[in-house]
C-alpha cells in the first residue's frame, strides 16, 4: 500500500467520446470492472465460461466505446484461485488498457498474494485516491475463509478518517453489497455489517456512492441520496432475484461512471454484444 495516496488531477477539457459523451467539462471518466475470477491457467473455465478470454473481450468493448478514461477500478474477485500467475496476467490486461487501475479485494482473493502482484503503478491494490473534487475510498470487506463480507474496526475507522480528510466528493467502493439484492442466497452473504457502514456514511455528506461486486449483476438504488451501484461480472452472471443459486446467458460487461463536478454521478452498464451461450444453466454452485 503506497504512504500517501495519488493525486491524479481530472483532465481540463475531456473529449466527448462513447459512453462518456455529453459529460460536462471536468468529469471523472471511471470504469468499473468486477470479479474477472482469473486463475493460474489461462485456459481454465468457470461454469463453462472461459475467464480470461471473457475478460479480455470486456476490455476490448472497453476500448471501443469508452476511453479515454481517467482511471479503472477493480471490485474484487480478481482470481479464482489465488495465484500469483492469475494476478500477473490481470496486470497486464488492465495496464495496457486504463492506467491508472485501483483493485480491492474479495472473497476468492488472495490478500498477500494480490497485494505482491498489485504494489507498484499503473496497478495497485491501494486505499484512498483523489481526483480533483472527487476521491474514492476503497475497503476491504473480506473475512479469511468466508465468502460473506464484514468491515473490522481498522476498515471502518480508516473510511471516516479518509472521509474526514478527503475531496468534496467520494465513492466508497468494497466487494460485498451493503443491502439485500433480492437473491437470497447472496443476501446470506453480503456485508454482514451494513449498519456499520452507514452510520459513517450517514455522518459524511460528502458520499455520493457506493459501488460493489460479488453479485455478478446490475443494480442501481438510492438510500438518503447516495446512489448504491453493483456491477456485472466480467465473466458468468449470476440469475437475478433468484432464492437460489442460478446463473444465466446475460453477457459479461463493465460500469461506467461519470463523476460529475456538482457531486452527481451519471452511469450506466454495458454488455458484449451476445449471450454466454457457454455458461453451465444446470450449475447448483461454484
Ligand atoms: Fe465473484
Amino acid at each position: 500500500m503506497p504512504a500517501r495516496p495519488p493525486v491524479i488531477e481530472p483532465p481540463a477539457a475531456p473529449r466527448a467520446r462513447g459512453v462518456f459523451a455529453g459529460l460536462p467539462p471536468g468529469t471523472v471518466r471511471l470504469i468499473q470492472i468486477t470479479d474477472p475470477h482469473l486463475y493460474a491457467d489461462p485456459a481454465a473455465t468457470l461454469l463453462g465460461i472461459d475467464t480470461l478470454a471473457s475478460l479480455d473481450a470486456v476490455l476490448r468493448l472497453i476500448r471501443e466505446e469508452a476511453l479515454p478514461a481517467d482511471a479503472l477500478l477493480a471490485t474484487g474477485d480478481l482470481v479464482h484461485d489465488g495465484s500469483a500467475a492469475g494476478y500477473a496476467r490481470l496486470r497486464e490486461r488492465l495496464a495496457a488498457t486504463v492506467r491508472p487501475a485501483y483493485a480491492l479485494p474479495g472473497n476468492h482473493d488472495d490478500p498477500a498474494a494480490m497485494a505482491a502482484a498489485l504494489r507498484e503503478p499503473p496497478v495497485t491494490a491501494c486505499r484512498h485516491v483523489r481526483f480533483g473534487d472527487w476521491s474514492l475510498v476503497l475497503l476491504d470487506s473480506t473475512t479469511p475463509g468466508e465468502d460473506g463480507g464484514f468491515l473490522t474496526a481498522g476498515e471502518l475507522a480508516a473510511l471516516d478518517e479518509h472521509l474526514r480528510t478527503g475531496a468534496r466528493h467520494a465513492v466508497v467502493c468494497l466487494h460485498h453489497p451493503p443491502l439485500p439484492i433480492g437473491s437470497a442466497w447472496l443476501d446470506d452473504m453480503a456485508l454482514a455489517n451494513a449498519d456499520a457502514l452507514f452510520a459513517i456514511v450517514d455522518r459524511h455528506p460528502s458520499v455520493r456512492g457506493v459501488v460493489f461486486g460479488h453479485i455478478h449483476q446490475p443494480f442501481d438504488a438510492t438510500r438518503g441520496g447516495v446512489r448504491l451501484l453493483g456491477t456485472p461480472s466480467t465473466c458468468v452472471q449470476f440469475a437475478e432475484v433468484r432464492p437460489r443459486f442460478g446463473v444465466d446467458t446475460q453477457p459479461a460487461g463493465y460500469r461506467w461512471l461519470g463523476l460529475l463536478p456538482d457531486g452527481g454521478i451519471a452511469t450506466g452498464v454495458r454488455r458484449l454484444p451476445a449471450p454466454a451461450s457457454a455458461v453451465q444453466l444446470d450449475a447448483a454452485g461454484y
